[in-house]
């Protein structure tokens, strides 16, 4: 890959109008869904025009010949160029991708992204070289919406495969360093910073090893965090070489050698989940002094499933040795008494205090994505209630609370009270009526003790025992965000 055809190639993709909303015009309802599902046909069926646009597709997404007259209108005296630089290999009167080359939309705006070609295809062959440089996964656009997208001086994407972090992050950090260990994604990556026009530090050596000495306001990563044995070939997109969960353990207790004051790590993990004991008693015990930390279990895995899924991904299903590699690494579990595997985020704030906090939870349920704001502002939350909240703080409900009532049909009082966030992690609790009025009346404008006293006076209650009962559930209701202070990290 040589960056220095990026420019001509931005040119030739910006032409073509070959963007995300595009493509999936040109695609079809039907040609988009499929391809989601690794079939072509319909997609083929629909991009039959001979457009730029629809010859790019086919190229590139559907992974199809096109003939030469196509691919020079498409790609205008580019063909050759791209040739030599391995994204396109040339016939005599056609043209195929040797690389994926497919836009990506941020929300935002559009980003071009090179990768290896998607294998398996129309169910083609699914294995791929050990250096194989993944495209965007499931996984890369879970960490890109975990990903807190606040203005920060300087980021770093650990493990940057094609470069798709690092290009979000270079839309919102003065300076981005990314690593790697694999050359082609090395390549792949500073072809693809180019390509969008963004500059990023791109640096060869095994995660933190490139930035010894270095601190960064933001660390995100996606490692290469497949729980096997580690004893058998290593793709080295999805394997660290390291058994178990070790690379996850070791990024989070390294990482806060490398964050500045205020600096968050947030990394996209699986774990090990050991019989007979807590999910969150193993995590907590990787957990740095100091900081605060978030860490949300969203998916457990069955060992079996878990190795089936593995080895699908790498194409080994239905091969010679598929049951003895599936038993190897099923019996490697028993053996390390391993119950389950978690799936989820890790979220680190440097924030240098005495009291972190930390709060591990198992939130397998829908949440608001992208999920960063809440990530954020559960950052400001837990250290407002570190910084105290008493009977004179002014707090504001979050305006997308709503409060559910529960009980039987026509009876005065309900049974039950429920306060539901609509939006972020979609946290509900159930409350009494004390904490549902008090809630009800935080506008910002009266103090919480003046609330409760009021509340208190309604109720018939003793002012000075209502006080006492529920300050210390105020801070709760901080931490969880159905209260906020308006304070931001
Ligand atoms: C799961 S991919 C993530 C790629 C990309 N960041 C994303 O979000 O899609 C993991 C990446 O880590 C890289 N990797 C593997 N071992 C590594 C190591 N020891 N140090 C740094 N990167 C490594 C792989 O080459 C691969 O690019």
């Amino acid at each position: 890959m040589n960056p220095s055809s990026a420019p001509a190639l931005r040119a030739a993709l910006v032409a073509a109008d070959f963007t995300y909303d595009r493509v999936a015009e040109v695609l079809g309802r039907r040609g988009h869904d499929a391809l989601g599902r690794n079939e072509t046909a319909p997609g083929l069926a629909q991009t039959r025009g001979g457009s730029p646009v629809e010859t790019l597709t086919r190229l590139f997404l559907l992974q199809t010949t096109v003939p030469l007259a196509e691919a020079e209108r498409a790609l205008p005296g580019l063909v050759d160029r791209l040739a030599v630089d391995g994204l396109l290999e040339r016939s005599v009167g056609e043209v195929a991708a040797r690389l994926d080359c497919r836009p990506y939309s941020t929300g935002d705006d559009d980003l071009w992204v090179v990768s290896d070609l998607t294998p398996g295809l129309d169910g083609g062959p699914h294995r791929v070289g050990t250096d194989h440089v993944l495209g965007i996964s499931p996984a890369s656009t879970s960490l890109a919406q975990l990903t807190i997208r606040e203005p920060v001086g300087s980021a770093l994407d650990l493990g940057t495969g094609c470069g798709v972090q690092a290009l979000h992050l270079a839309r919102h950090a003065g300076r981005v360093v990314a690593t790697d260990v694999n050359a082609r994604a090395l390549a792949v990556t500073r072809f693809n910073a180019a390509l969008n026009e963004v500059a990023v530090d791109v640096r060869d050596g095994s995660f933190f090893e490139p930035v010894r000495g270095e601190r960064f306001d933001l660390v995100a990563t996606n490692p290469p965090f497949v729980i096997s044995p580690a004893t058998g070939e290593r793709l080295v997109y999805r394997d660290s070489g390291l058994p178990g969960d070790r690379v996850v353990e070791d990024i989070v207790r390294t990482a806060p050698r490398h964050l500045n004051p205020g600096g968050w790590c947030q990394v996209l993990a699986n774990w090990v989940i050991e019989r007979d004991r807590p999910w969150d008693e193993r995590l907590a015990g990787w957990l740095p002094e100091r900081h605060d930390a978030l860490v949300v279990q969203r998916e457990v895995l069955d060992p079996a499933a878990y190795v089936e899924l593995w080895l699908k991904d790498a194409g080994l299903h239905g091969t010679a040795d598929y049951r003895t590699r599936y038993d190897t690494w099923l019996s490697w579990f028993d053996e390390q008494g391993v119950e389950a595997i978690g799936f989820g985020w890790i979220n680190l704030h440097a924030v240098d205090a005495d009291a972190p906090r930390t709060e591990l939870i198992e939130w397998p349920y829908d949440v608001e994505q992208p999920i960063a704001p809440a990530i954020h502002a559960w950052g400001g939350a837990a250290r407002a209630v570190a910084a105290g909240i008493d009977a004179d703080a002014h707090l504001s409900a979050r305006a997308d609370v709503v409060q559910e009532t529960h009980g039987p049909v026509g009876v005065e009082d309900p049974e039950t009270i429920v306060l539901r966030q609509q939006v972020g992690f979609r946290r509900a609790r159930t409350v009494d009526t004390v904490e549902a009025a008090l809630v009800g009346a935080c506008d910002g404008d009266l103090s919480v003790g003046a609330i409760l006293d009021a509340v208190a006076e309604l109720l018939g209650a003793d002012p000075a025992t209502t006080r006492a009962t529920y300050l210390p559930a105020v801070g709760e209701l901080v931490a969880e965000g159905f209260l906020t202070t308006g304070l931001t990290t």
